[in-house]
């Protein structure tokens, strides 16, 4: 279980408990959050779950996978520290993580 901040672009926040083995994105998606719509429903294929991993949180999540690159550069600005949210596992050591919505997915 971790406790994770979505802040959305207008930069409300919303904290939610996410359970290990869900991904971020599901875990924004079971609780209505704004921002991230994960059209694709987590096959990485919309980039619609794209999000800005807080800095200090980067180096601590799982590394990116094969093809999360490529979707990544079509995704809406990505930037240094851009994620598709579907691909972060949730585990206890990411308790405090923080993520913010781009732009477009307001
Ligand atoms: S939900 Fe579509 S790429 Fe993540």
């Amino acid at each position: 279980m971790a406790k994770i901040t979505y802040i959305e672009h207008s930069n409300k926040k919303h904290v939610i408990e996410v359970s290990n083995g869900l991904s971020v994105m599901e875990g924004a998606v079971q609780n209505d959050i704004p921002g991230i719509d994960a059209d694709c429903g987590g096959s990485m294929a919309c980039a619609t779950c794209h999000v800005y991993v807080e800095e200090k949180w980067f180096n601590k999540i799982e590394k990116k996978g094969e093809g999360e690159e490529d979707m990544l550069d079509m995704a809406y600005e990505p930037k240094k520290f851009s994620r598709l949210s579907c691909q972060i596992s949730v585990t206890d050591e990411l308790n405090g993580l923080v993520v913010r919505m781009p732009k477009k997915q307001a």
